[in-house]
């Protein structure tokens, strides 16, 4: 049957490469909503103060467990926050212990909590030394910092001032650069014969900066990378929907209180835990490729990570129209929930 007619599709439960679950009360209320249908998520480490040490990652994720709904079988992947300080043996220490799946590089200043991130990539090259040596990836949020790089064009920037000449001195490092928003990224992924992956989100996927700036100021479609122009949407959604193993579910779900979002200098993150397969799931159909889906969101992931994919199913049904709360409420305050635009027709029923 062509996809296009299919209106159940079961395929292997989806894990999410890419999650901010936050701290305390915020992440005893947006968890729950991974947790319904992810087995696991790659676990950001930008809290304040950033999970740095293999100690460190350790209590953040037993607070996770314990913030974990009764009976959730969710297991979170740690990720280690590098910083010019980071002790290498702490890092290999980490990973053979299966305390960290991961370390985060963040260039210092390219996003929320990123302060404490790398100004100087030689300063962490024995980190990454060691790493290349283990076999541990190294996720990239790939955007140079630089005033003088317009904000549209840092991540293109990046990958020509930082990825290609680290992939030359570290050629096998894993990495995998975040959140990808170009057909730049796009076409430098693909162009890549090994140790290189990128994760996509579900919003940009669905948003281009028209969603955000054009008939009034649309903070809650504010995020980092932000939004390019629609032909970058459009060779996302073509690298999403392709069954490419180098790309990946990451849904750079980044909840932040509507009071913290809806400011004079607001913050950048899209909350879109609660209906992502569901918008997930509409991107796909749209584009004629819904079984494409479980490549994307439940295989490729696990292939880069070296895990077996999840064993147990999760099923996705097309109806009426499905809808979601606009917000969740959390001790810290309300969050908006991703609103892509569009009916979603697509529900996920265990
Ligand atoms: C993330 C956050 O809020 O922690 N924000 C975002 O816009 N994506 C940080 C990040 O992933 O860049
Ligand atoms: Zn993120």
């Amino acid at each position: 049957m062509p996809d296009r007619h299919l209106t159940s599709l079961t395929i292997r439960r989806p894990d999410d490469w890419h999650l901010h679950l936050r701290d305390g009360a915020m992440l005893k209320a947006v968890l729950p909503e991974t947790a319904r249908h992810f087995a696991r998520a790659i676990v950001m480490p930008n809290l304040v103060p950033p999970v740095v040490t293999s100690a460190q990652a350790l209590a953040y994720r037993e607070r996770i467990m314990a913030a974990l709904p009764p009976g959730a079988k969710f297991q979170p992947l740690m990720t280690l926050y590098l910083t010019e300080t980071t002790d290498p043996e702490d890092v290999r220490e980490a990973y053979a212990a299966g305390i960290a799946t991961a370390v985060k590089l963040y260039p210092a200043g390219a996003t929320t909590n990123s302060d404490s991130g790398v100004r100087e990539i030689e300063k962490v090259r024995a980190v990454l030394d060691v790493m290349a040596e283990i076999g541990m990836p190294l996720c990239i949020h790939g955007e140079v910092t630089d005033h003088d790089v317009d904000i549209f064009d840092r991540e293109a920037v990046f990958i020509d001032r930082v990825m290609k000449p680290l992939r030359k001195k570290v050629p096998d490092l894993r990495i995998v650069m975040e959140h990808v928003t170009t057909q730049d990224a796009v076409d430098y992924v693909r162009d890549s014969n090994k140790n290189l992956g990128a994760t996509i989100t579900t919003h940009h996927l669905i948003i281009n900066r028209n969603h955000i700036l054009a008939g009034g100021i649309k903070p809650h479609f504010y995020c980092l990378p932000v939004a390019k122009r629609e032909a970058h949407r459009v060779a996302l959604v073509q690298a999403a929907i392709s069954g490419d193993k180098r790309f990946f579910l990451g849904t750079d779900s980044a909840p932040h209180t509507d009071p913290n979002k809806l400011q004079a200098c607001g913050c950048a993150g899209i909350f879109s835990a609660p209906n992502t397969m569901s918008c997930l799931a509409e991107v796909f159909d749209a584009a004629g490729r819904i079984r494409k889906i479980e490549d994307f969101a439940s295989l490729n992931g696990p292939l880069f990570y070296g895990l077996p994919p999840n064993e147990d199913t999760i099923t996705l049904i097309k109806g009426d129209p499905v809808t979601y709360p606009a917000q969740i409420a959390t001790g810290d305050g309300p969050v908006t929930v991703f609103d892509p635009g569009f009916d979603l027709h697509w529900r996920v029923v265990d």
